[in-house]
């Protein structure tokens, strides 16, 4: 089971190089769905059919699915909702206002995930390709399934254990409603299908890629993206170079566009070294229909197979040798200066400019503390040893 993730800036043919890469590992064999997150239909184009929010077959053992959020969010969250409204309407909040307290910011598009755990759950796929919505938005999703587990994990017990102390107390003094068992049980099972959803994105069948088209703008977006998608837990496997023009004899100013493509590429090449970056011609119609998005997607990758698992560890390792245990989170394209780390007991709180993840240490790790940190190699390497007895927890680095 293999799932491939396409994201990069808006209009560079994030949902052609899906469409394509699809249509290809369909040629091949391989039972395949083409899910997009984005809110932009834009499958249906591709490949010029109706495509619903139910998986529909465009070609053999090639199917398309546009899924709807808001109604996956209604489904998971209906419940939770449901309660937080009776409590709002109890303290006199205005029923729309009300509503849209209720709404989890993001949360419709992290659902869009839980469809992409039902459609891998089921068994019925050996590949899924997701066509993502444009990059800072597909970083926030990427970002939230861990960050909502956490957030649920530590408030919602505590949360729970205090709604029961008071629960005499306050349906006497407020009238405020208690929650049921079921709201409880709703969260908790959110809960461990996010967790599920962060196995399946960060777990070794599964990688990102980055397409850009090659202008200085969109390639410091895709480098930054590079950045903040290992700082998450994703592996970045390759790039797609999009709409290259192709080499002719050209008027003045054509060959122009050429030669500035050129040299952008050659930067793409020097920023994104280790990864493969494969190319893509702009083609001199728009690429319509399978056959069209399946030839566009064997001349990309030529060679090379689409559908390869990348080689090596994931971004985040731990390391033992000799006493020091290193902790090791690759981090491609940053200096020690671009990071900032702190140690909060149990968790290691990692900011890479606007971003930042709270990575919960390993077992072995807690007991342990920090001896310092480096950035080498496009690695941030967090070394720990044995805590001293004097020394207090909770250091910064
Ligand atoms: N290599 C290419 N040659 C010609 N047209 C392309 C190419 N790649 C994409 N397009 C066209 O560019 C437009 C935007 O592509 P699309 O894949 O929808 O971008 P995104 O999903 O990134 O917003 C579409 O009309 C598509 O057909
Ligand atoms: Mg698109």
């Amino acid at each position: 089971m293999r799932i491939l993730l396409l994201t990069g800036k808006g209009g560079v043919g994030k949902s052609t190089v899906a469409s394509g890469t699809a249509a290809l590992a369909a040629a091949a064999g391989h039972r395949t769905l083409l899910l997009s997150t984005d809110a932009a239909h834009s499958l249906g184009d591709a490949f010029g059919v109706e495509v619903g929010p139910e998986p529909t077959e465009v070609a053999d053992r090639l199917f398309v699915q546009q899924v709807d959020a808001q109604l996956r969010f209604q489904q998971s969250w209906a419940e939770v909702q449901g309660y937080l409204l009776s409590v709002l309407d109890s303290a006199g909040v205005d029923r729309l206002a009300a509503e849209e307290l209720t709404v989890l910011p993001g949360a419709e598009e992290v659902l869009a995930l839980l469809e992409l755990r039902l459609q891998v759950l089921s068994g019925a796929w050996d590949v899924v390709v997701v066509d993502c919505a444009p990059t800072a938005e597909t970083l926030r999703l990427l970002a939230l399934p861990e960050a909502l587990g956490w957030y649920m994990q530590r408030v919602f017990p505590v949360q729970a254990r205090v709604v029961k102390a008071f629960k005499p107390v306050l349906s006497r003094a407020a009238g405020v409603p208690m929650p049921g068992g079921s709201v409880f049980e709703a969260v908790e099972r959110l809960h461990a299908e996010l967790d599920e959803v962060c196995a399946l994105l960060q777990g070794p069948d599964a990688s990102v890629r980055l397409v850009l088209t090659p202008e200085n703008v969109v390639v410091a977006e895709a480098r930054r993206s590079w950045t903040t998608l290992s700082l998450y837990g994703y592996r970045v496997d390759g790039v797609v170079a999009n709409r290259v023009f192709p080499h002719a004899d050209a008027d003045d100013w054509r060959a122009g566009w050429v030669d500035a493509q050129q040299q952008v590429l050659a930067e793409v090449e020097e920023s994104f070294v280790g990864l493969p970056v494969w190319r893509s011609e702009y083609r001199p119609a728009e690429p319509v229909g399978v056959a069209a998005l399946r030839d566009l997607a064997s001349d990309v990758y030529a060679a090379d197979d689409p559908l390869a698992v990348p080689a090596g560890d994931g971004p985040f390792r731990v390391t033992r040798s000799g006493d020091a245990t290193v902790l090791r989170l690759r981090l491609p394209l940053v200096g020690r200066s671009d990071v900032d780390l702190a140690r909060k007991h149990d968790e290691l709180v990692v900011t890479v400019g606007a971003y930042r993840r709270v990575v919960t240490l390993p077992a072995g790790l807690v007991r342990l503390e920090v001896a310092g940190a480096r950035v080498e190699d496009g690695e941030l390497q967090v070394r720990f040893r044995e805590a001293r007895p004097s020394r207090a927890q909770g250091e910064s680095a």
